[in-house]
């Protein structure tokens, strides 16, 4: 499964874009993924990643095709086989734009109710379907057969039934589910973006966090909740997990710490790919269940524990390297910075702080990252997207050097960075 997920994603097309010394023009250089891994730190330092400031040139090309650099000057690489939302180019498009939400939540409301996995089992004439589904007769039809229209269902001799690649990704009982991602935007994310306009004029989040400052105290509140939140941060992560797993150079590590480590999806990644790793979970105390359940039903409760803790009050583990995957958008500056001190802190020297998220692309282009960032506006009292460059520096305020930035799998990315 991970040499799959590792495989699907190679050869990878990339851009890399150099800031120029003198300006914010931005020259393209393309190159062909060739699956090296992360380059060492000596062949790196060559890059002038020492040096601080925004306007030096780092020529990431010089490093190896794929990998950017580096504090100042960042060179992002876009894996532009990613989330692509097109830019609209025609009146068709923006009505097609404007009424995307339908179909959306078409898809998002089919998976919701489980529809792909009922018809797993068998498929069904219209009126069984909608009985197991306990669908009201007045819309059944059309919303089975739009299904078929979008592609997601077959209609043949008078039954639905799941196509190929629904069988394979949106019924709950395959290992390649994805939907556990898609659950929670059928509840509450989809309905909290309903309140975009009121995000954007008051600044305020639109979640649980509105009312509760902290939204994870909130989210955790109701155990189904926090179940589904921990199966829907491995579905949406588990791909740039995989891809991470094969690229950073675990070899010259042995104990790596996951701060906000969920459920463990990343370290059990990670850690079956190098046995000679061992893990440590940090997350808040009323995750260890789910922790320990999964990593269990893994095998690996022996290289994997679990801190429950606060981040806010206790300090991180120790370890070589620390990993902080898709945490510092969900919080503010002073919490990013505060959360870095703390990763220097935790690491000997030489170790590596391991940065993965969906960075914004140094022209604000990247319509995936920029509606992330939107997205942690709805979800949290402080979030956002940010660049690699914006990361750099708060890197380097906390003491880290040699920054890089690479590509995982969509337009996922990680920024490794040594202390
Ligand atoms: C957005 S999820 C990311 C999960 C995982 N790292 C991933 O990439 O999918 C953020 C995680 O941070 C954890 N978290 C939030 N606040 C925390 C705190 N104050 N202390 C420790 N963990 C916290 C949450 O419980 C959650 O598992």
């Amino acid at each position: 499964m991970l040499d799959r997920v590792a495989d699907e994603n190679l050869p990878v097309r990339i851009e890399l874009g150099v800031r120029s010394r003198t300006g914010h023009s931005w020259h393209r250089q393309d190159g062909m993924n060739d699956a090296a891994s992360m380059p060492s730190p000596e062949a790196r330092s060559s890059g002038g990643s020492s040096e601080r400031g925004r306007d030096r040139i780092v020529a990431a090309s010089e490093e190896g095709a794929w990998a950017g650099a580096v504090h100042g000057g960042v060179a992002l690489a876009e894996d532009v086989q990613g989330e692509a939302v097109a830019p609209v180019s025609s009146a068709a498009d923006i009505k097609r734009l404007a009424r995307a939400f339908r179909a959306s939540k078409v898809l998002l409301t089919a998976v919701e109710l489980g529809l792909f996995t009922v018809l797993a089992a068998q498929p069904l004439d219209a009126d069984r379907l909608r009985d197991r589904l306990g669908l009201h007769p007045r819309a059944a039809r059309d919303f089975f057969d739009v299904l078929v229209a979008l592609g997601l269902l077959r209609y043949q001799d008078g039954t639905y039934a799941n196509t190929a690649l629904s069988a394979q990704v949106l019924d709950r009982a395959e290992p390649g589910y994805i939907g556990a991602a898609f659950e929670r935007h059928g509840g509450r994310t989809y309905d909290y973006w309903g309140g975009l306009t009121h995000a954007l004029l008051t600044g305020q989040p639109q979640s649980e966090a509105r009312t509760d400052d902290d939204l994870y105290s909130a989210l955790y509140n109701d155990a189904e909740e926090l179940r589904a939140f921990q199966k829907a941060m491995t579905a949406r992560s588990a791909p740039a997990a995989s891809v991470l797993a094969e690229r950073f150079s675990w070899q010259d590590h042995r104990v790596v710490v996951d701060i906000g480590a969920s459920e463990g999806d990343l370290l059990i990644r990670v850690l079956r790919r190098h046995p000679h790793l061992t893990g440590i979970g940090l997350d808040l105390p009323a995750v260890r269940p789910v922790f320990d359940e999964y990593v269990t039903a893994q095998g690996l409760a022996d290289r994997l524990s679990f801190t429950g803790a606060d981040f806010f009050t206790a300090p991180f583990p120790a370890g070589d390297v620390v990993v902080l995957a898709h945490i510092l958008h969900n919080w503010d500056l002073p919490t990013r910075r505060m959360l870095l001190r703390k990763a220097y802190e935790a690491l000997p020297p030489a170790g590596q702080v391991v940065i993965v998220e969906m960075l914004i692309d140094e022209n604000r282009r990247s319509a995936p990252a920029l509606l992330r960032s939107l997205n942690m506006l709805i979800q949290t009292s402080g979030g956002g997207a940010f660049t690699a460059a914006e990361a750099g520096d708060w890197l380097a305020e906390a003491g880290f050097r040699q920054v890089r930035v690479a590509p995982l799998s969509g337009a996922e990315s990680m920024l490794v960075a040594e202390k």
